[in-house]
């Protein structure tokens, strides 16, 4: 059988916050060399692409997110050597590297930036997005940055304010400035001429705004929890129709290159995120989808979502399921450490891209950042209310040393109180660890390709317990999942039959199956049926 899809199809992405990953020069901050020097480890686990959230020059006013230069490797993570070298180093083990590209906006030490706002009728003036004042002095729209307060900044100088979704210090592009598109086009010109095999496009769904410059509404549905910006809906600067020609550009490019790919972080309701397929040909690779993050982990729930994603994919649209990244709290800690491996389960048997967050693997959850060390510009903002990223981007827990094997100097973000039991090393000699269950997840995905590329068909199901079919050919297998703490028999309707593949436990491979079957609390099994 002659197969026709691509790595990024049949793959699994691995994301590295480089700053937490591996140190290899004793700063107690991650780097290249570090990922370097792991790269057995993620081989040995079976991931076929590595994500790396940025490594670019940045001042680091929001960790990497706001780059002062596209094209080169911020020195803190080593030289543009070292990036070769891990790239060789990963391209040599079958392991691709996918980077993050920042389009959104540049940090305001890039070049462009300190020219932009040298003065009105500089050349680069157009580069970012300026307004005159409002009435009184206030500024030109509603609009409030995702970091707290204004989306303007007034910049005395030039008598003027600038657009900044984020921070004041991350200041927002002009993708209406053909003179930006190919700047920013050559930018990922150098990646792909270097050898990267994709990329990872930040907040694309948020690059244009309302050429009009209209207010937000209002959001009738706020509620006090929630952060500050949610006062208002997004609906003039977020998801803006002029978006995906920008995109159909960045495409254009990445075809003229084999085998690489874009994935957008995109943060819609399914219908509009479908939109970002584009027309064949023409939008991202993979929209991520990052549902299994935003629900409530409730197997009805889920089962009405992945049914509604299904049927609402283009006919060329690829799906891809998310459990974790660097915004998001740790899966353990939203789930459990029981249902983390019933939810590694289903990240590795729903059809589509699966994505892991690096030390979700071995179960790492939320660590509690002491005041006097919080890094993360969010909660400094916005103290208190739950939105502070720290927690999620900790250093990874490779074994029982003193600081859990990531670096000898005190890391950057502190280490897990749990990290001497917690840890890769730990985890790769324990039987029934949930590191051994991803890895043998991952190693029976890319085995079977009724688990990798097969089809889906949701099966009936009710309460707590969720199952679908994967087939491809003349194989299939049933995957059975129990997102809830007591046991449950799951019966016909079922066409139960064959033996266990998997089991979230590890322990029940082999066993036969007829007609119906009995689930442990958080237990999931992947059943072999062959036909
Ligand atoms: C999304 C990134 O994932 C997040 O970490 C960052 O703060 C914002 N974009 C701004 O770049
Ligand atoms: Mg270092």
């Amino acid at each position: 059988m002659s197969d026709q899809h691509e790595w990024w199809q049949k793959g699994i992405i691995y994301q590295i916050y480089p700053r937490s990953f591996q140190d290899s020069d004793g700063d107690g901050v991650g780097d290249l060399a570090g990922i370097r020097n792991r790269l057995d480890y993620l081989e040995w686990l079976g991931v076929d692409a590595i994500w790396l959230s940025p490594v670019f020059p940045s001042p680091m006013a929001d960790f990497g997110y706001d780059v002062s230069d596209y094209t080169g490797i911020d020195p803190l993570f080593g030289s543009m050597e070292d990036f070769d070298q891990l790239l060789e180093d990963a391209h040599r083990r079958g392991i691709r590297i996918v980077l993050d590209f920042v389009p959104n906006h540049s940090s305001d030490q890039h070049p462009w930036f300190i020219e932009s706002r040298s003065s009105r009728d500089n050349p680069k003036r157009d580069w970012y997005l300026w307004r005159d004042p409002g009435p009184d002095g206030r500024p030109p729209t509603n609009w409030l940055s995702s970091f707290g307060g204004s989306a303007w900044t007034w910049d005395e100088k030039t008598q003027q304010y600038y657009h900044h979704h984020f921070l004041p210090a991350q200041p927002d592009l002009n993708w209406r400035n053909p003179q930006v598109v190919d700047a920013m086009l050559d930018a990922m010109r150098f990646w792909l001429d270097r050898g990267v095999d994709g990329f990872r496009l930040d907040v694309i769904w948020l690059i244009i705004k309302d050429e009009h410059y209209r207010d937000n509404p209002e959001n009738p549905d706020f509620q006090e929890h929630e952060p500050p910006h949610h006062q208002l809906l997004a609906t003039y600067t977020t998801d803006r129709p002029e978006v995906h020609d920008i995109i159909s550009k960045m495409r254009k490019l990445l075809d003229r290159y084999d085998e690489r790919m874009m994935v957008g972080e995109i943060y819609l309701p399914i219908e509009r995120l479908v939109t970002y397929y584009g027309a064949h040909g023409t939008g991202v690779h993979l929209p991520f989808n990052f549902q299994l993050i935003t629900l409530p982990w409730d197997a009805r729930t889920i089962a009405r979502a992945i049914e509604q994603y299904e049927a609402a994919l283009p006919s060329h649209g690829w799906p891809n399921w998310v459990l974790g990244n660097h915004d998001q709290p740790r899966l353990a800690s939203r789930v459990g450490m029981a249902q983390a491996r019933v939810a590694a389960v289903m990240l590795l048997t729903l059809r589509g891209t699966p994505t892991m967050y690096y030390g979700d693997e071995i179960g790492m959850q939320n660590v509690p950042i002491p005041a006097d060390r919080v890094h993360d510009p969010v909660e400094k903002n916005l103290p208190g209310i739950g939105m502070g990223r720290d927690p999620q981007r900790t250093p990874m827990q490779w074994n029982a040393a003193p600081q859990a094997g990531f670096s000898d100097h005190e890391p950057w973000l502190p280490i897990a109180a749990d990290a001497a039991e917690r840890n890769v090393t730990v985890a790769r000699e324990t039987p029934g660890s949930l590191l051994r269950l991803y890895r043998r997840l991952i190693e029976l995905r890319q085995e079977q390709p009724a688990l990798s590329i097969g089809s889906y068909s949701p099966l009936p199901t009710e309460g707590d317990v969720l199952a679908y079919v994967r087939r491809e050919a003349d194989h299939r297998f049933i995957i059975v999942l129990n997102l809830g703490s007591e046991p449950a028999r799951v019966e016909p309707p079922l066409e139960i039959c064959g033996s266990i593949a998997l089991s979230t436990h590890l322990d029940r491979e082999g066993e036969k199956v007829q007609g119906w079957i009995e689930l442990r609390a958080d237990e999931g099994v992947i059943i072999d049926c062959p036909e």
